[in-house]
């Protein structure tokens, strides 16, 4: 009989948690014990932290990723009428904070070695309304940022980067969210960085822009009781900045873990014929948020099936497109409109991945898909 073994998860927060309890602990008691739940302190520390980790002029923490677009779209004046390309393989958020404000999502298709935003289809996809994009610099890798500024300058278009699953990436030596007039981050709990519990924030080397946001995601004010227009309510909570800021002092080395658990899975599934491992394009640095594969058309269910037997919680980054997603139906795509993301997505699979993995957990996790995809 097969021995039972304990699950190897896709993230381990518990993990995680473990190694860092004697800094968050204080970190929350402290803001507890200060009565500074809004803004104040811990907010401005973190922020100011995370502002020198992203090498940018101005952040600005927000309530969440997807608030952290809404408010981009706002403050760059996009709304009615207008059009926002994005990819549509991504997270929901990306195209859902576009419809939001009012504009209408375009989707572009991905380059099918990285899965990333192809600046060729960007390119394709421009009218006379367009007036921004969304590169995802999804999996934790950037997206080719030298091509999609030249189409955007040359388009006059604004660059908004979403780097909720990159933080600390570099594209030639230049960290994401640089790139644009503004990156948005999220601090969702499996992120990189992640709070415990939600979080954002917006990054941008542009003054105004900054003062602006920070208006708009409190309400429209820079002071009590005193509103300049209607905004939201979209600020980031004192206790996770405090969460935020005792994680962000280790975000680099667990960056690092991730990049050698990556090693380790290539070095162990490299020969495995048909499996496809994800691709590092050359000039950028991948933080690894996810290690996702392809498998054969029309066995992905069965190999995650398998997985699971043999203990391995598995993923799926994203199983269905946005441009196949009943809350786009309305936009008119056909699946066959963006052929290299529709055929990615019945393929891919994402493998455990955080920095606490270990040696023997990705060993098990290789051998568990090694014999998945030789079983038929
Ligand atoms: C690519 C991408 N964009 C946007 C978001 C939205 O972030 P949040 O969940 O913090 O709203 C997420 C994460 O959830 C994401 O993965």
């Amino acid at each position: 009989m097969k021995e039972k073994t304990a699950m190897i998860p896709l993230v381990d927060l518990k993990a995680q948690y473990a190694g860092i309890r004697e800094e968050i602990m204080p970190a929350i008691t402290e803001v507890i014990a200060s009565g500074r739940f809004i803004g104040g302190p811990a907010v401005a520390g973190f922020e100011n932290m995370f502002r020198e980790f992203c090498e940018v002029g101005h952040v600005v923490g927000c309530a969440n990723g997807t608030d952290a677009l809404e408010i981009a779209l706002w403050a760059l004046g996009i709304g009615d009428k207008d059009e926002v390309i994005c990819p549509s393989h991504t997270f929901i958020a990306t195209a859902e904070a576009i419809l939001r404000a009012g504009a209408r999502p375009v989707f572009a298709d991905i380059e099918p070695e990285t899965h990333l935003l192809d600046p060729a289809s960007v390119e394709r996809n421009i009218t006379e309304r367009t007036r921004a994009v969304i590169p995802v610099h999804l999996y934790g890798q950037p997206c080719e940022m030298d091509s999609i500024m030249a189409v955007a300058r040359r388009n006059h278009l604004w660059v908004i980067e979403d780097c909720a699953q990159a933080h600390g990436a570099r594209y030639d030596g230049k960290r994401v969210g640089t790139f644009g007039e503004l990156g948005m981050y999220s601090f969702y709990p499996g992120k990189n960085l992640g709070a415990y519990g939600d979080g954002g924030a917006i990054v941008t080397n542009n003054h105004e822009l900054a003062r602006k946001i920070k208006m708009y995601a409190n309400h429209g004010r820079n002071q009590k009781y005193l509103h300049d227009f209607p905004g939201v309510n979209s600020r980031l909570d004192a206790i996770q900045a405090a969460v935020l800021t005792a994680k962000l002092k280790h975000l680099e080395e667990w960056n690092q873990k991730r990049a050698e658990a990556a090693q380790v899975y290539h070095r162990l599934l490299d020969r495995v014929s048909d499996l496809v491992l994800p691709a590092h394009a050359p000039r950028r640095s991948h933080v690894y948020h996810l290690y996702v594969v392809q498998v054969p058309d029309g066995r992905r269910d069965d190999i995650i099936r398998q997985l699971k037997s043999d203990g391995v919680e598995a993923g799926v980054h994203y199983p269905v497109p946005l441009h196949e997603q009943p809350a786009f139906v309305h936009l008119g795509y056909r699946p066959e409109d963006l052929p290299v993301t529709h055929r990615v997505a019945s393929r891919i699979i994402s493998l455990p991945m955080f920095p606490e993995i270990t040696q023997e957990q990705i060993g098990a996790v290789a051998r568990a898909l090694t014999s998945a995809i030789a079983s038929r």
